[in-house]
């Protein structure tokens, strides 16, 4: 069923794309009719990820296509592969969750596709399908920030937090702590200055020859690692600030074996003391940002959130600090099509979509997405 006011905004967008060019049109009336259902596109990386989300029954069908097999036999991604693979993928997979979902084109009421950050082909082939999805459909389209998608994954699950609260967003591409008040209501605490976090934990396995990615199989080599055969450093914890650095840490990795034979429990005690100091570095982040903001409530999110002892230390720092945290599933953690069609979903009841002409953000600061309400 499309509401009336779905109805009302898509003849309005259609209007607004021969009017205007302005990439976000923001303040449209909120909807009056709180039904709406929309399909969410995910192609900012190696992972094509399609879901529909419904306002009132909650997420009805999502699925993931990784590429996983197709960039490990190069040691990371390549863009083109990733591309041209969207393309082969996400149609197919549109088609497979909407018959999941129980839903036709009719039952759409608007269209949520990855807008930026990411590998600019690959955001490109997401934001084409998913406008012209939209326009044949006649609903409004929505290009989500991937990292909001993140921040608001742990939405979808029963136990949500409320607003506002302190986000660690831990991915291959970023790492960065914010001050999330509402909906678009960021402010950044501290960030990377060079790696993140998953991109120091994808740059170790690879130096280890563990495969990619790289955040599973380090986690899943140090389990056989000798605590305290290695120590590494745990980079900018000793200044005061709330800013990231990882290639430290990866240096001092590169350092130590350069001088060993790397055999297998070599490996395993490298990426036992590797994983100890990205986790501890992460948790005394946490930890200080807490105490500067005030925050009761941690969100982590983002591919690294999966990470088992991440989420041991995590929980241990949160409750000597009387702190909830909250996660996305395991499964959401990582790259979906459910964050985005949640978060276009928020988008869209509020009233905000794109017009026709569309472009990507390879590039594009949280801190200036604009407020909800
Ligand atoms: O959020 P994500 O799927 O993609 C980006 O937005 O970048 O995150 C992928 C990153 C990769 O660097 C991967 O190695 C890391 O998340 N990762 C993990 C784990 N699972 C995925 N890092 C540590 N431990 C894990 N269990
Ligand atoms: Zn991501």
């Amino acid at each position: 069923m499309i509401s009336g006011h779905a109805r009302e905004s898509a003849r309005f967008y259609r209007l607004g794309t021969f009017l205007y060019t302005r990439p976000l049109r923001p303040a449209l009336p909120r909807p009056q009719n709180t039904a709406m259902r929309v399909l969410g596109i995910e192609t900012s990386c190696d992972d094509t990820g399609v879901a529909v989300y419904d306002a009132v029954r909650g997420l009805l069908a999502h699925r993931l296509y990784s590429q996983t097999p197709i960039h490990a036999q190069y040691g990371g991604i390549v863009p083109e592969l990733a591309s041209r693979d969207h393309v082969h993928k996400l149609l197919p997979l549109v088609r497979a969750v909407m018959t999941e979902a129980q839903s036709s084109a009719a039952d759409i009421n608007g269209v949520a596709y990855t807008a930026g950050p990411g590998l600019a082909g690959a955001l490109l082939v997401g934001a084409a399908v998913g406008r012209a999805l939209a326009y044949a459909w006649g609903v409004p389209a929505i290009g989500v920030h991937h990292m909001e998608g993140h921040l608001l994954s742990p939405m979808l699950e029963s136990e949500r937090p409320a607003f506002p609260f302190l986000a660690l967003l831990v991915s291959g591409g970023h790492t960065l702590l914010a001050d999330v008040r509402g909906v678009g209501d960021y402010g950044v605490l501290g960030e990377s200055l060079d790696d993140a976090a998953g991109e120091a934990f994808d740059k170790t396995a690879k130096l280890l020859g563990l495969g990619y990615p790289g955040g599973p199989a380090i986690a899943s080599a140090a389990t056989g690692g000798r605590p305290g055969r290695f120590t590494f450093p745990r980079p900018m914890t000793e200044k005061p600030g709330l800013d990231f650095s990882f290639s430290g840490l990866k240096t001092a990795v590169v350092n130590v074996v350069e001088g060993q034979k790397l055999g297998r429990q070599v490996v395993a005690d490298i990426a036992h003391a590797f994983q100890e100091a990205a986790v501890d570095t992460l948790v005394i982040k946490c930890r200080r940002a807490l105490a500067q903001s005030g925050h009761q409530r941690l969100v982590v999110a983002g591919g690294v959130s999966a990470n088992r002892l991440l989420r041991e230390r995590m929980a241990e720092m949160a409750r000597a600090h009387g702190t909830e945290v909250y996660y996305p599933r395991p499964e959401f953690c990582t790259d979906n099509g459910a964050m985005i069609a949640y978060t276009g979903y928020l988008r869209l009841a509020a009233g905000q979509h794109v017009d026709l002409a569309f472009g990507a953000q390879p590039r594009w600061e949280i801190d200036t997405l604009p407020r909800l309400n």
